[in-house]
């Protein structure tokens, strides 16, 4: 078992973290082109929905070498502290992990591959469950940090 995350690892966290906030945040430009496909509008591509497709499409690259790195690597024991927590805390994470896939995966087979149901699932369960697991990711990493002081926070900060 490895004694902490690499600085890849690490890396990779803080920089998918932050092109997942920012497609979760700035998605109005694809939204209204999706509608111009739907009700046959312009639907010439733009700026904005150009970007949320690349900055889609490159968190899908790097959550790929994500999870590629950790089967090889693999990635500290979870911080002991109750068996649910310890729990919550492996499915938390494997869900989100799920969703970093799902999302831009029902992005793309939405709008290249015109199968239009998964737009719906896309901007919407599939939005929501992310939006609420990394609300509860960053409440828990606060948790253990401020409330266990078990240094969680260290552990993708300083590669190990
Ligand atoms: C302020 C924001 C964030 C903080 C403070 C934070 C903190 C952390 C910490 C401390 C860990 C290590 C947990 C451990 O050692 O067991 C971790 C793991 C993880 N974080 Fe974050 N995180 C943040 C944002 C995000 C975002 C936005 C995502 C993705 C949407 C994310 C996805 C993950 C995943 C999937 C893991 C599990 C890594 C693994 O073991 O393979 N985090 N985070
Ligand atoms: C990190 C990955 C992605 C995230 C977090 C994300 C997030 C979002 C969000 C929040 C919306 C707005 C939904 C709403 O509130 O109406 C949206 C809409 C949309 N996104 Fe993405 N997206 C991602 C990747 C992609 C990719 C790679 C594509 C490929 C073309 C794509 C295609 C679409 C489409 C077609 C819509 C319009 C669907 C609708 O509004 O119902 N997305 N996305």
């Amino acid at each position: 078992m490895v004694q902490g995350y690499s600085r890849l690892q690490i890396i990779l966290h803080w920089v998918v973290g932050v092109l997942i906030v920012f497609n979760l945040i700035f998605s109005d430009g694809m939204s209204e082109l999706w509608r111009a496909v739907e009700t046959g509008g312009n639907t010439d591509m733009t700026v904005t929905a150009l970007l949320h497709i690349l900055v889609g499409g490159l968190v899908l690259a790097l959550v790929v070498l994500r999870l590629g790195v950790r089967l090889v690597r693999g990635a500290p024991e979870v911080p002991a502290s109750s068996p649910l927590l310890e729990k919550a805390g492996k499915i938390g994470h494997w869900a989100i992990y799920a969703l970093m896939i799902g999302l831009p995966v029902t992005g793309l087979a939405a709008y290249f591959g015109g199968v239009a149901f998964l737009a719906e699932i896309h901007g919407g369960p599939l939005k929501a469950l992310l939006w609420v697991l990394i609300a509860g990711h960053v409440v828990m990493a606060l948790y253990h940090q401020f409330v266990l002081k078990d240094g969680l926070l260290d552990r993708m900060r300083t590669p190990r």
